[in-house]
């Protein structure tokens, strides 16, 4: 077990620069299966969710190579079998196998993928369009078979617009006999990354970043060169830090149209900022207005930065309110936030804060990855010394934090316990 420990109150200067986006390379790393040869992938994140991943690949027999942030991946040599639960079930995107298997092998094996518990997570709308495709489900408590003797193009409508099926649905479909049609897909850019990978390697797939995409099966996919383009997430979770701590620190190597919710939402409440062709520089302001936020799918603002927000509106002068739409069970930080003097209600779906309020250090829990985040975020802000616990979640999907806070000024440090 290990446990980040962090003395608050310091002020953060310098530059951060953002790391490949998790919830990218993620699928990046299952769509190579689909290649007929080796890819590789640059700018991958050095994180516990990527090693998962190259577990499953090592246990399908596919050759990999990795060096600091480039992995290269060798599918021909895979030998298609069932995916062990104790693998699937250390990351919630071991799902993308699904999708990569079904697309190359026609049949899948695996079980119920694990993640954060922040709501029921159904994968519904993935098994729906795998059917549509052709394929047959078979589902035995926690395992599922997903077989086709041939995948054909469909229409697919997806009831929510899900990130996690459209990216399935498009791994399953890119070598499909004929055109699948998704629509009231994911707009997310990391969609946008995935499709342009798989574009690269010779399929065709046309509108990613729009509601309709469509795909036209291919019959072969070729070895190619992707980079994985920076994590939005890690980067608005940093721009947070900068608005309560920040003297001019720079965030760096981030695409800002990406951040565009959480930029306006920053401006409206007074933060001073700036942004560059690819950074973010970022002081804190002494006074900060209240404002609500409401999650929704991209380019609204965005579910895995509210967490880490709630925390900056603890520090608004009046009431603000926090709607999660999203996922039913986003709120698992607030009692941890309010052990620390915040002053939070939560109701239904509906967090509502006043503020502001003093932070105080004290022991609290990483229950999920953005709530980790979260609390790291309250740390640095807080007076005195906070201990957070279960910081796995947090490893899972912030490369080098401990690194790159101590950097700028932050005092934290990760203990084995
Ligand atoms: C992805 C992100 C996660 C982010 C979320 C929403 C990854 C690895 N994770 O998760 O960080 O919080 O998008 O931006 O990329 N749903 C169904 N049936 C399904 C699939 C989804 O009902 O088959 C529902 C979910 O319960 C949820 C909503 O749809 O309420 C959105 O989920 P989805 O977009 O699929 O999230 P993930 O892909 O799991």
């Amino acid at each position: 077990m290990k446990q980040i420990i962090i003395e608050g109150g310091n002020t953060l200067s310098g530059e951060i620069k953002i790391s490949g986006a998790k919830n990218s390379a993620v699928a990046l790393v299952p769509a190579s299966i689909l290649c007929d040869e080796e890819v590789t992938i640059d700018n991958i994140p050095n994180i516990s969710d990527i090693d998962a991943l190259k577990e499953i690949l090592k246990h399908l027999g596919a050759k990999i190579k990795s060096t600091d942030s480039t992995l290269s991946i060798d599918p021909s040599s895979i030998n298609n079998k069932e995916i062990p639960e104790e693998i699937s079930k250390k990351l919630r995107a071991s799902y993308y196998f699904m999708g990569a298997i079904l697309g190359k092998y026609k049949k899948a094996m695996m079980y119920f993928p694990g993640g954060c518990s922040i709501g029921a997570r159904p994968i519904d709308l993935h098994l729906k369009g795998f059917e549509a495709l052709g394929a047959k489900v078979i589902n035995e408590g926690n395992k599922y078979i997903v077989e086709a003797e041939e995948l054909k193009g469909a229409n697919i409508y997806l009831d929510i617009a899900s990130v996690g099926a459209t990216i399935n649905i498009m791994l399953a479909a890119v070598r499909a006999k004929g055109r699948t049609i998704i629509d009231n897909a994911a707009k997310e850019p990391e969609i946008v990354n995935v499709a342009t990978f798989l574009n690269n390697m010779g399929a065709k797939i046309r509108g990613a970043g729009t509601s309709t995409i469509k795909i036209y099966g291919v019959e072969h996919l070729h070895k190619c060169f992707h980079e994985v383009i920076p994590d939005r997430i890690e980067a608005g979770t940093y721009i947070i830090m900068g608005a309560l701590c920040g003297d001019n620190l720079k965030v760096s190597n981030l695409i800002p149209e990406h951040l565009e919710s959480l930029l306006s939402k920053l401006e409206e409440i007074g933060v001073d900022f700036e942004v560059g062709a690819d950074f973010v520089t970022i002081s804190r302001s002494e006074k900060y207005k209240s404002t609500n936020i409401k999650t929704l799918v991209y380019p609204g603002f965005p579910t895995d930065l509210q967490q880490p927000f709630t925390v900056l509106l603890t520090q608004c002068k009046g009431k603000s309110k926090v709607t999660e739409t999203i996922w039913e069970n986003r709120f698992m930080h607030i009692p941890y936030l309010t052990s620390m003097g915040a002053d939070i209600v939560i109701k239904n779906q509906t967090a509502t804060i006043i503020g502001p309020t003093p932070l105080k250090g004290t022991e609290v829990v990483a229950t999920d990855l953005r709530a980790g985040a979260a609390m790291v975020v309250a740390a640095l802000l807080a007076s005195g010394k906070t201990k957070i616990t279960n910081v796995e979640h947090i490893l899972r999907g912030y490369e080098n934090i401990i690194e790159k806070l101590s950097n700028v000024g932050a005092k934290i440090v990760l203990k084995e316990i």
